[in-house]
């Protein structure tokens, strides 16, 4: 069918033609907004899963309806890398000082906000940050003593209370947060259970890999209690379906049920899978209907594309140390592996594979499911690493 009428849209956090799936999570987003339009305070949310379920198109979805409740909003992103995670803290300032010049021109600016927005400006001068200007003096001596635990609280403090008298709230949206370094962690957790005991308007709401909620304990035991966590998986049978229909129907196509069945079970239900394949598929048929074999063979093209562009971009950044290691993983499949079993596989010590892991963990190709063992990130991620080794 017509290239330029085709719907899909595989990519990391491209929005899909038709977001089918999550809506829980967009009710218990809904929620806090209502609550705290009432004056309620909520806990915010963590979602965490594999890669290519759709975290971050949901995380999107969160902020489109926190910009519609006009909400003060910050948008960062984790970094694994030293150099990553000072940025990041840049951009938080950054931002900070972008959000505080918007909302001082629109109609939340009360006393009360501007007088924050001067806590913005101190907090983001002892970041270093002094390019975007306010036109506001700074408040000395709040948020400026130089360690993020401390002046991020006095941020919100200052922040969140003023924003709730103009019925808004403060959100930050952390995307890949498992990336993001402790102590920054240390001091969002902080700011977000100060909040809760003192009735302030400000949430976190993460995404991230299957480690993110044991990242977010280890940093502080009481993140447990901090969030609504919600994990995010593959799409049950019928709403994959859909994600895959309603599109093709919006522009006058439509699919064999048995082409239907196909992608539904090639793809199991994950999303970036059912993206590429309809893509495929899309291109594949010649009239307005896709038929079986047009999907068994836009299997075919689909995997290929994923082969060279969803899986190499975990697998080229593995050193052939962690290649070694992710092999002996793929022969276990889907499941995830021992990690003792690994070395006796490798045959070598379990210390000795410990730098190729923890490095795999960092690079958020691998994480570990509980102790002993270890998974991959990447839904068919084995299958892929077998081909490479196939003849
Ligand atoms: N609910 C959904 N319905 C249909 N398609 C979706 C849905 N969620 C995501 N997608 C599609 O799946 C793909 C992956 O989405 P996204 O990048 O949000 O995943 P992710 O979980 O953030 O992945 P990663 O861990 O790699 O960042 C995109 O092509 C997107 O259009
Ligand atoms: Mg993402």
């Amino acid at each position: 069918m017509r290239p330029e009428l085709n719907p899909y849209s595989p990519g990391s956090g491209l929005n899909p033609p038709h977001l089918v799936g999550r809506q829980a999570e967009i009710d218990a987003f809904d929620l806090v907004v209502a609550r705290t339009r009432a004056g309620h305070h909520n806990r915010g949310m963590i979602l965490h899963g594999l890669r290519g379920v759709g975290k971050t198109v949901l995380l999107n979805q969160f902020r489109e309806q926190a910009e519609r409740a006009e909400w003060f909003i910050i948008e960062l992103e984790g970094r694994p890398t030293e150099t990553g995670q000072e940025a990041v803290r840049q951009r938080l300032a950054r931002l900070m000082m972008l959000a505080g010049r918007r909302f001082l021109r629109g109609k939340h600016a009360t006393g009360k906000v501007k007088q924050a927005l001067g806590t913005i400006k101190s907090f983001s001068l002892s970041l270093g940050v002094a390019s975007v200007e306010l036109g506001l003096d700074a408040n000395p001596g709040r948020a400026d003593s130089g360690q993020i635990e401390i002046d991020f609280e006095e941020l919100v403090e200052d922040l969140a209370p003023a924003l709730r008298e103009a019925s808004s709230a403060f959100a930050l949206f952390i995307d890949e947060m498992q990336d993001l370094d402790s102590e920054l962690v240390v001091a969002l957790l902080a700011a977000q259970h100060r909040a809760g005991q003192k009735n302030w308007p400000f949430y976190i709401f993460g995404a991230g890999l299957p480690s993110l909620p044991s990242v977010l304990s280890e940093a502080r035991s009481y993140a447990e209690r901090l969030f609504n966590y919600r994990n995010i998986g593959a799409l049950e049978r019928p709403a994959a379906a859909d994600a895959l229909t309603v599109p093709a129907t919006r522009q006058g196509a439509r699919y064999e049920d048995e082409a239907i069945n196909v992608i539904v079970d090639a793809a199991r239900g994950y999303p970036y899978f059912l993206q590429t394949y309809g893509q495929s598929a899309w291109g594949i048929a010649e009239g307005r209907v896709i038929t079986a074999d047009d999907a068994r063979e836009a299997i075919i093209e689909g995997n290929a594309e994923l082969d060279m562009g969803f899986f190499p971009a975990r697998w080229d950044r593995a050193t052939p140390a962690e290649r070694n290691y992710l092999r002996a993983m793929a022969r276990d499949g889907e499941d995830g592996s021992r990690t003792s079993e690994l070395a006796e596989r490798l045959k070598v010590k379990p210390a000795s594979l410990s730098p190729a892991r923890q490095n795999l963990i960092s690079k958020g190709i691998i994480f570990m499911p509980e102790r002993g063992r270890v998974a991959f990130t990447v839904p068919n991620m084995a299958a892929f690493i077998q081909r490479q080794f196939a003849d």
